[in-house]
């Protein structure tokens, strides 16, 4: 599998996103996604599926060392206690002794950032992460979260996809050597409208989400997309066996827009 190095750290260049995945839908998806060749998952504990992202890993027969996961504190509990009992409440619905990855999910306005990178860095030092991150961070705040910890931030996830022009914090993000992992990768399905992205995937007998994974992992982005469908973790695996010319990044790179985020849609 192949995997974008970000200080201490490799991260499976791809991962499944389980946002929305509930239930036994949920249990199903991971161990099938896990049979099939992913070697990451993304959850938070605001997706209320912990406990069925640990309960597909243990079906799946894996060994615990041989996948990354990856979960996320809710800013709701950004104070110091607060954040250490989140840690450990998420280690014990995904019955694991420590995940790969912690992330604070969003910035607080309410709780001071000093607070919380130290209590980040401290579930870092308790063992209960073996990596720490940050999500949804730019500007300043990346800034002061960057220069507050006393850890290696490994990465800030964010929403990256071909409509959505995110430069800015991309670089921000990498100028500090952080990995930059992309989630709504798909645009939530919107890319299957796309024409472009159409024409370049009948090209490459690709599908216009393959074009638009393919587009991400070849700037060194992770790539995070979910699905509820079977036939669709293998088609989302399938973007490592094709490779888009120059010509085609660019005619992708055209289709960004500042407004294009999907986060609400
Ligand atoms: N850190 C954050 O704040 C944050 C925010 C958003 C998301 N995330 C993470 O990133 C992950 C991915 O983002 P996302 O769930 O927002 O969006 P996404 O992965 O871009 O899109 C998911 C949607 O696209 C559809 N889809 C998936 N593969 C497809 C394909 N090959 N062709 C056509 N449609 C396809 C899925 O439908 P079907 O189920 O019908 O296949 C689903 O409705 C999340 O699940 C979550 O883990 C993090």
């Amino acid at each position: 599998m192949a995997a974008v190095t970000a200080q201490n750290a490799a991260i499976p260049a791809i991962g499944l996103g389980t946002w929305e995945l509930r239930g036994r839908v949920c249990v199903r998806i991971v161990e099938q996604a896990l049979r099939l060749g992913y070697r990451h998952l993304d959850t938070a504990e605001m997706y209320d599926n912990e406990r069925e992202v640990g309960e597909g890993l243990r079906a799946s027969g894996l060994r615990r060392a041989d996948v990354f996961v990856t979960t996320k504190v809710w800013p709701t509990h950004f104070s110091p206690p607060e954040l250490e009992r989140a840690a450990k409440d998420s280690l014990r619905r995904l019955s694991l002794a420590e995940v790969d990855l912690l992330l604070l999910h969003w910035p607080s306005s309410k709780i001071p950032l000093s607070e919380t990178i130290g209590a980040l860095c401290q579930a870092k030092r308790a063992g209960l992460a073996r990596h720490i991150g940050l999500s949804n961070f730019a500007g300043e705040l990346l800034e002061e979260a960057v220069k507050l910890s006393t850890e290696p931030l490994i990465c800030n996830q964010i929403e990256i996809h071909p409509f959505l022009d995110q430069s800015e914090a991309v670089a921000a993000s990498r100028a500090h050597g952080m990995a930059v992992v992309a989630y709504s990768p798909v645009a939530k399905g919107a890319v299957g409208k796309d024409a472009v992205l159409a024409r370049i995937g009948k090209a490459h007998n690709k599908t216009a989400a393959q074009v638009s994974l393919r587009f991400l992992v070849q700037q060194d982005f992770v790539v995070i997309p979910r699905t509820s469908k079977v036939e669709r973790l293998s088609e989302n695996l399938a973007i490592f066996d094709f490779a888009l010319s120059p010509q085609e990044m660019a005619e992708i790179h055209k289709l960004a827009r500042p407004t294009g985020s999907v986060l609400t849609s």
